[in-house]
Order: C-alpha cells, then structure tokens, then sequence
C-alpha cells in the first residue's frame, strides 16, 4: 500500500534525539499525489513539529490543499494517535468522511475517519457571526 511505504520510509528520516520516538506520516491528497512528514524535533521542546504536521505542509507547498487520506505509523505499543493539534490540521484540510489509519510498525492498524478523530472540530462556520 503506498500510503503505508511513504510513511514508514520517511518515519526512518524523523528527527527525535529527545523522545527517540519516530513517526512517520503520509498523505493522499485529491489529485492522487503522496506527500510524506516526520516528526522533527528540538531542543527548545515546543518548538518542535510532528509527523503530520510535516506531511500537510509537503502537501500544501506543493500546491494543494485536499487531503483525501492519512496514515500515521509509529514503533508503539498501540496503533499511534496523531495529538490533539494534529487532529485540527488535518480537519483544516480533510473531509469529516476521510480515512485516518494509525499504525504500529508490528503491524497492528486501525481505521478511523476524521469525525471520529476529532468530535465537535472547530470550523469556519463557528466564525459565521463575526
Ligand atoms: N508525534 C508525532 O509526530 N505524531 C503523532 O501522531 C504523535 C506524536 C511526535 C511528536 C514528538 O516528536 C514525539 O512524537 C513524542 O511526542
């Protein structure tokens, strides 16, 4: 599965001296295209940036904007969460209906879409009034 290559080749490039937990992400946007993120840490722990975060900016420097499916891998005990602030980005940019898949490297997946990753999303429309 591509999805699933693109991550877990991109998570052996992620940058994580401090948690030394590596995390690959791949997207598939609308147009069919795979854009691929790791996590990169820092020193100055906040300043650092997950997997996904990575994928969506490969995505949106390349000109698009659609994220049609996501998969996330990590070496963990559970399939991998993205954090919460990972759910928001991708919601920025996926339909309610898009697949999310979370992945150990052992194997173990699970599919979700993004509804069930983040019940009650922010959006545009709360902005409505304003
Ligand atoms: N991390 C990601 O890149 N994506 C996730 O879905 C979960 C967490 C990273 C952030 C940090 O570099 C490390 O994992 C430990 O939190």
């Amino acid at each position: 599965m591509p999805l699933l290559q693109a991550a877990t080749a991109v998570r052996e490039n992620a940058y994580a001296p401090y948690s030394r937990f590596k995390v690959g992400a791949a997207i598939r946007s609308a147009s069919g295209a795979i854009y691929a993120g790791c996590n990169v840490e820092n020193v100055a722990y906040p300043e650092g940036t997950c997997a996904e975060a990575g994928a969506i900016a490969a995505m949106v420097a390349a000109g698009e904007t659609a994220i049609a499916e996501v998969l996330v891998i990590a070496d963990s005990p559970s399939p991998v969460p993205p954090c919460g602030g990972c759910r928001q980005k991708i919601a920025e940019f996926a339909p309610q209906d898009a697949r999310v898949t979370l992945c150990t490297t052992e194997g173990v997946s699970r599919t979700m879409t993004v509804a069930d990753l983040l019940p009650g999303v922010f959006s545009a429309a709360h902005m409505d009034r304003a």
